[in-house]
């Protein structure tokens, strides 16, 4: 263990999500007390391989596979119980259980049954310009808990008569939305309140938990879904998701202080990918986009729809190096990239006649922005599965070098499969001081 796993961690994506995030928070799960998720909801897919076995989690954190790990859902979350008691029920199947050891924070929102409708009628409504969210009901919910109309968890368990008042005012407040809409507020009444009893034994105030479990001396992981680039206030807006994905989500969503975070990493695939609508500068078409689609099996775990595929964007990951201020990358799916002639990693972008090194703040821009290339050799031996970084291919290692040097930022973890082990923990040097900050 290195000493930077001695305090507590942020694992976030630093593109535009998907880039392994799960495999990184289970494979470094058993150095921490416990697990916790800041912001999203069950648009996220995490996807975990252990032995061969596939587990995908969207709500409960990746660190449930860990037997007396403590997991955590914070308030920063938006909750669909159906998805939950799916998850649950799930993992059970796969022979986890999560009694004991999940915690959810009853100031959580909740994302109702017309939260999905509204999903689907705002894109369809948007037409051209829809997002291409994930159907999830997600901007919806956020929509509401910023309108300060939501339903949160511990709303489900409290007094019966505000709980119906609130229930119905959102009804009448959805039906005055939809033409010719009359959903009737009791149904839906009774589903929150069977809703909320069916979680009430994982109901926390998961603040104090986590403020109490610090206290103790014990690690805390915090899990991020979705990325710093389809963040709400920091991603390629509007094609962004409704929370913040990056770093600063961490304190608003848990209830911690800044300073319990000791350390960042931010989880980045070794070229990139987007799934849903918004600029991807370095997107590939062709055979060339084919060939990563398929060999990085690039389609989204919760909606099975193809991911975009381009070359890594030194531009996009060194934004989020400092909206995040991360401290290292775990750079993931190098091995999709074995045999490969030449790879690019872009490193500016052409915008008309300028040549632009920050990424730009408006979507237009980043439209019309060109990447530019630098190319380096590919390599023929296989990295897949390789555990140690000295057995790397002499043009991987200089491939990884010359990401962390465009990149600002060491790659302080390569990822080399799907499995655990497929890992190379690189660099014990890498015990900044930083990384050393308790509370
Ligand atoms: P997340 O949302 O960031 O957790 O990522 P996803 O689970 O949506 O997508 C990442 C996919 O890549 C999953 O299917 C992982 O099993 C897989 N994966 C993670 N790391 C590696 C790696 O180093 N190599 C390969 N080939 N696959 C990986
Ligand atoms: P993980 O955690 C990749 C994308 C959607 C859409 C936009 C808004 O697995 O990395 P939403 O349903 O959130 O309102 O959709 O965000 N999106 C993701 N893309 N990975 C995710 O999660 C995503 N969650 C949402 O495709 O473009
Ligand atoms: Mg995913």
């Amino acid at each position: 263990m290195y000493g930077w796993m001695k305090t507590n961690i942020a694992v976030l994506g630093a593109q535009w999500g998907d880039e392994g995030k799960g495999k990184i928070v289970d494979m470094l799960t058993p150095h921490f007390s416990a697990v916790a998720r800041y912001q999203g909801g069950h648009n996220a897919g995490h996807t975990v391989y252990v032995n061969g076995k596939k587990f995908v989690l969207h709500l409960i954190p990746s660190g449930i596979l860990h037997a007396g790990v403590t997991c955590l859902i914070g308030n920063g979350v938006v909750i669909d119980p159906q998805a939950l008691f799916a998850e649950v029920e799930e993992l059970a199947r796969g022979g986890i259980t999560v009694d004991g050891r999940l915690k959810i924070s009853e100031k959580a929102h909740i994302i109702l049954p017309y939260h999905r409708e509204l999903d689907v009628l705002s894109e369809a409504r948007r037409g051209e310009r829809k997002i291409g969210t994930t159907s999830r009901g997600i901007g919806p919910a956020y929509e509401d808990k910023i309108g300060r109309r939501g339903i949160r968890v511990c709303d489900l368990l409290g007094d019966r008569t505000a709980l119906a008042d609130e229930v119905r005012e959102n009804v009448s407040a959805r039906n005055r939305m939809i033409i010719d809409s009359t959903l009737d507020w009791k149904p839906v009444f009774d589903q929150v309140v069977a809703f909320g009893e069916r979680m009430r034994p994982w109901v926390d105030d998961v603040s104090l938990s986590l403020h109490t479990m610090m206290a103790e001396g014990k690690t805390v992981m915090f899990e991020g879904a979705q990325a710093t680039l389809l963040d709400i206030d920091h991603g390629t807006y509007p094609f962004v998701t409704s929370s913040n994905a990056s770093v600063g989500g961490v304190c608003t969503g848990l209830g911690v202080p800044p300073r319990a975070i000791g350390g960042v990493l931010g989880v980045a695939k070794a070229y990139t990918t987007r799934v849903g609508e918004g600029p991807l500068p370095t997107e590939l078409s062709g055979a060339l986009a084919d060939r990563l689609r398929e060999s990085g099996q690039e389609y989204g775990a919760s909606t099975g729809r193809p991911r975009r595929c381009g070359w890594y964007d030194a531009v996009a990951v060194r934004y989020s190096v400092r909206i995040n201020g991360l401290d290292a990358l775990a750079l993931t799916k190098l091995d999709v990239l074995d045999g490969l002639e030449r790879i690019d990693i872009c490193t500016a972008y052409r915008c008309g006649d300028r040549t632009l090194t920050e990424f730009p703040s408006d979507v237009a821009q980043l439209t019309q922005c060109e990447p530019v290339y630098e190319s380096m050799p590919g390599w023929t031996t296989p990295t897949a599965g390789v555990r140690d970084f000295d057995r790397l291919p002499a043009a991987a290692r200089a491939y990884i070098a010359r990401l962390e040097e465009v990149s600002g930022v060491r790659a302080a973890i390569v990822s080399t499969g799907s499995e655990r082990d497929d890992t190379i923990l690189r660099d014990p040097s890498f015990q900044s001081s930083d990384f050393r900050v308790q509370i």
